[in-house]
């Protein structure tokens, strides 16, 4: 399928007053075309960092290094800041943990995805509507024509983060970032989301990374994961590997802190995903 990206070397420095401290710690990250990486480790650990070097949007006071840095081919430093924006916009699409945040209460969803698509097709306003209508139909949205005409704060979570994955699915991107697009869910919504990511990945063949702290989470859709802890990537491996026959330490502990579910809930995971109901078991 070919390498989608290679990430050598990668380090992140943020300054504070006078100081600079090193908060991803030389990092390597590959990928393959046509699969779904997952990143996890605790809180603090630089995955959202790592990402955002990678998307270009560090906050002012944070550095990226690497020794390469190569999306489908290209090495991301020697691309322009047109270049890089037109990436972002086009071919790597991030979602982040609070879709609230993210949305504008003053508008409503139609007009967010409107706007979206209108950036990336030259069409009608009419057009872009009935565009949008195919979108929320495609994140599993019921009524979209109703639901267009609402605003954010009139969403549940989960449907907010599915309106979120239809806003980064306008530009059919090679490439999603997740940044704990389920946290803020209930066990229930939460494997939805992720079953609406795998079969996304699976009709529109985008790739997928998801960021998230809780290995649990990513047993259902991941082929790889990479365990991160204090800035470093400690151990990385197929999904079996990690989950089955975890060799550091810290990946055993992450193990251990999956949550046992409660039994209606592993009942409802079970038509979701086998593996995740696995582990619970475990
Ligand atoms: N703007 C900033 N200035 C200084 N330090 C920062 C800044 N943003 C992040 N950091 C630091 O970088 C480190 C990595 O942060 P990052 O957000 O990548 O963690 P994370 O693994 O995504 O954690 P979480 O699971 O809580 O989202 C943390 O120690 C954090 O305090
Ligand atoms: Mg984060």
């Amino acid at each position: 399928m070919g390498n989608l990206i290679s990430i050598k070397n990668l380090q992140v420095d943020f300054k504070q007053d006078k100081d600079s401290v090193k908060v991803v710690k030389g990092i390597d990250i590959s990928m393959d075309k046509g699969e779904v990486l997952a990143i996890v480790g605790e809180s603090g650990s630089g995955k959202s960092v790592s990402m955002k070097a990678l998307m270009d949007i560090l906050p002012e006071n944070g550095k990226a290094y690497t020794d390469e840095m190569l999306f489908d081919g290209r090495e991301l430093k020697n691309l322009t800041t047109k270049e890089k924006r037109l990436l972002r916009g086009n071919e790597i699409a991030m979602i982040f943990q609070d879709p609230m945040t993210a949305l504008n209460p003053l508008k409503t969803v139609g007009a967010h995805l409107v706007e979206v698509i209108k950036r990336h097709h030259k069409i009608s306003t009419k057009e872009a509507k009935d565009e949008a209508i195919e979108m929320l139909k495609k994140v599993g949205i019921p009524s979209p024509e109703k639901r267009l005409k609402q605003y954010p704060h009139e969403f549940s979570g989960g449907m907010r983060q599915r309106v979120l994955i239809a806003m980064a699915l306008c530009s059919k991107p090679k490439l999603l970032i997740a940044d704990e697009p389920t946290t803020a869910l209930d066990v229930t919504i939460q494997a939805q989301i992720l079953k609406l990511l795998k079969s996304l990945h699976e009709t529109e063949g985008m790739d997928i990374i998801l960021i998230t702290h809780d290995l649990g989470v990513v047993a259902s859709i991941a082929d790889r994961i990479a365990v991160m802890n204090s800035g470093e990537i400690v151990e990385v491996g197929t999904k079996e590997e990690i989950l089955y026959s975890p060799k550091h330490a810290y990946t055993k502990a992450l193990l251990k802190a999956i949550p046992k579910c409660q039994k209606g809930e592993r009942e409802r995971l079970i038509q979701v995903d086998n593996t995740y109901v696995e582990l619970a078991r475990a």
